[in-house]
C-alpha cells in the first residue's frame, strides 16, 4: 500500500492513476478508523479503480482545544485495517499540518446557503468553515471523480455538496448510509474514548431516534421533541444537547408538517465529555 505524507507526491502518483485511465474514488477522514469508515472505502473500491484515502485529525474544524489534543490518532492501524480491504488499491494520503496549512493554521470563510447556520453551525462555531477548508483544499491536491461521505454526518455532506455546486468543483460526491455497532450505535472514532458505563447506555440514543421516528407519523414535530427531551431527562448518564427535526433539504427546524417534503430528526448528546451526533430519517 502506498502511504504519502507530501502533497506533492501524493498529487503526482494520483496525476499518473489517471493518465493511465483509472477512475480515483476519495474518502476524507481524521482517522483511527472504524467499520463505518470501511464502509465507505468499499463502496469507492466498486465504483472506482482506486480510493484514496486521507487521514488528517483537521485542527480548524475543532471548537473545543480539549476534544482536538485527546482525538485518537492511530496511523499503523488505521494502515492496517485499510489493508484488509485492499493492499493494491488504496492510496493513503497522511500529511502534516505544515503540508496542509503551510504555517497558516487558518479557515476561509464559506457561505453554504444558509446550512452553514444550522445545528452543528450554531454549536460548534467556526466548525463548517475548518471543514469546509479542508475538504476544498483535499478536493484540490486529490482532484478525484468521486468523494464519499457519510450521513453519519449528516449536516455535513449537504454543505459538501453545495461546497461542490458552490465553486463548481468537478467531483461526484456520494452520500453513504449510517454504520451502527450491533446494539444500535453509530460507530464513531470517539466511541474509543467513552467510559464503560458511558458506552452501555449510549446505544439508548439510537433507540429514542427510533422511538422518535415512529411518533412522528401521527405527532407533531413539538410533540416529538417534548417527548426525547422528557427521555433524556430521565437518563442521568446522558446530556441531551439538541434534537432537531428538520426538513431534509434546507435544514431548518420544521414549523408545520408537510405531506411534500421530507424529515429528519438529528440529535447531539454528551455523555460526559465526549459528544456524540446521530440522525434518522423520518419519512
Ligand atoms: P471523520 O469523522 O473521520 O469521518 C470521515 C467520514 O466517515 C465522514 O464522511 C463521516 O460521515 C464518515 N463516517 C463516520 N462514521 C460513520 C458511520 N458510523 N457510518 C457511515 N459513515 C461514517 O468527517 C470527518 O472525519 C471530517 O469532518 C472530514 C470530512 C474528514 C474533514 O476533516
Amino acid at each position: 500500500m502506498k502511504i504519502f505524507h507530501n502533497q506533492t507526491e501524493l498529487s503526482s502518483h494520483v496525476d499518473g492513476l489517471k493518465a493511465d485511465g483509472s477512475s480515483i474514488g476519495f474518502v476524507p477522514t481524521m482517522g483511527a478508523l472504524h467499520n463505518g469508515h470501511l464502509s465507505l472505502v468499499e463502496k469507492g473500491l466498486h465504483d472506482n479503480a482506486f480510493v484514496v484515502v486521507s487521514i488528517f485529525v483537521n485542527p480548524t474544524q475543532f471548537d473545543n482545544k480539549e476534544d482536538l489534543v485527546k482525538y485518537p490518532r492511530t496511523l499503523n492501524a488505521d494502515v492496517s485495517l485499510l489493508r484488509t480491504v485492499s493492499d493494491t488499491n488504496i492510496v493513503v494520503y497522511a500529511p502534516t499540518v505544515e503540508d496542509i496549512y503551510n504555517n497558516n493554521v487558518q479557515s476561509q470563510s464559506f457561505t453554504f446557503d444558509g446550512l452553514e447556520h444550522e445545528m452543528e453551525g450554531a454549536f460548534r462555531e467556526g466548525h463548517f468553515d475548518g471543514v469546509g477548508t479542508i475538504v476544498k483544499r483535499l478536493f484540490e491536491i486529490v482532484k478525484p471523480d468521486r468523494a464519499y461521505f457519510g450521513e453519519k454526518d449528516f449536516q455535513q455532506l449537504q454543505i459538501i455538496k453545495k461546497l461542490v455546486e458552490l465553486h463548481n468543483i468537478p467531483v461526484k460526491v456520494i452520500g453513504c448510509p449510517i454504520h451502527r455497532a450491533k446494539d444500535g450505535l453509530a460507530m464513531s472514532s470517539r466511541n474509543s474514548r467513552l467510559t464503560k458505563d458511558h458506552r452501555n447506555v449510549a446505544p439508548f440514543i439510537y433507540k429514542t431516534l427510533k422511538s422518535a421516528k415512529n411518533k412522528f407519523g401521527t405527532k407533531s414535530a413539538q410533540k416529538v421533541t417534548e417527548w426525547v427531551e422528557e427521555q433524556f431527562k430521565q437518563q442521568p448518564l446522558l446530556e441531551l444537547e439538541y434534537f432537531i427535526i428538520a426538513d431534509t433539504e434546507t435544514l431548518k427546524p420544521v414549523k408545520r408538517k408537510s405531506t411534500k417534503k421530507t424529515y429528519r430528526a438529528f440529535i447531539a448528546v454528551y455523555a460526559g465529555d465526549i459528544r456524540l451526533i446521530d440522525n434518522i430519517a423520518l419519512n
